[in-house]
């Protein structure tokens, strides 16, 4: 993206002056994930389990035959996407489908190379039936949109699929009812990189207690398919912590600089 542009999304998501000459380093976590051979020195159990290096990765990640971004989904595809939606739609599982009003499924490109996971859907996303359109679904778009991404060329979900009433946390037998959910769209969608907005995503998706402070400038990866995933603060968090947008950039800019390895290495 042309450097003015970059200015006002940051100007947009209030993360002024980022560019000054004595900017300071980037968090230690981050500059040592950037390092390709080495564990960063705050590592999740997970992360000890899987360390990341380039040849690892090569190793442990199934071969993934990626069409095209622009190709249209076969109609296998497209039929698993639909029953899914509406399995999710009809959902009994937990008790939460009795207070939502109704399922939100998840919203954006089935050929998106990112995935967004945040935490449940609040009360706008359970009026309207689609993830993050708040205001904090604002500033999600602003901070995409900082990294060069649109929301149209992303995909967005939640780990729940209905909100908790009153936006309380998840509750375990919850997310267990709907993990399974979550899963298949990463099976059907196979991104190339997951990012986990928020405390309650990244701990339920990497099923640790960490702290978030601890789980971001890392690269985990998550089920079978061993995605790459990285963790950032929540947009609704931000909004009450602005000090904290300048560790989400560099979130963002490492979940950028990721991305642009994984891709290089897949050519
Ligand atoms: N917060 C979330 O985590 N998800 C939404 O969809 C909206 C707000």
């Amino acid at each position: 993206m042309e450097r003015g542009r970059r200015l006002e999304y940051l100007r947009a998501i209030g993360v002024e002056g980022w560019e000054r000459r004595n900017m300071p380093a980037p968090p230690a976590a981050v500059e040592a994930a950037q390092l390709p051979m080495e564990v960063p020195p705050e590592t999740s159990s997970i992360q000890r389990q899987a360390p990341v290096s380039k040849s690892i990765e090569r190793v442990v990640r199934p071969p993934v035959v990626r069409a095209r971004p622009d190709e249209p989904l076969s109609a296998d595809a497209q039929s698993q996407w639909e029953s899914l939606t509406a399995e999710v739609l009809s959902c009994t599982k937990c008790a939460l489908h009795s207070t939502r009003t109704q399922g939100v499924f998840g919203v954006g490109n089935r050929r998106a190379e990112w995935l967004i996971i945040g935490e449940a859907p609040g009360a706008e996303e359970d009026r309207r039936g689609e993830p993050f359109v708040g205001r904090a679904g604002q500033l999600l778009n602003a901070m995409l949109k900082a990294i060069g991404l649109p929301r149209e060329q992303v995909f967005i979900a939640n780990v729940l699929k209905s909100r908790p009433p009153n936006n309380r946390d998840p509750k375990p037998d919850e997310v267990a009812a709907c993990l399974p959910y979550l899963m298949r769209q990463i099976a059907l969608l196979q991104p190339r990189l997951m990012l986990a907005v928020g405390r309650i995503a990244a701990q339920n998706l990497l099923a640790t207690d960490m702290a978030l402070g601890r789980l971001r400038g890392q690269v985990h990866h998550f089920g079978e398919l061993n995605t790459p995933l990285i963790v950032t603060y929540h947009p609704a968090y931000l909004l009450r912590s602005p000090a904290d947008k300048r560790k989400a950039w560099e979130d963002l800019k490492f979940a950028r600089s990721t991305f642009q390895r994984l891709a290089a290495q897949e050519q």
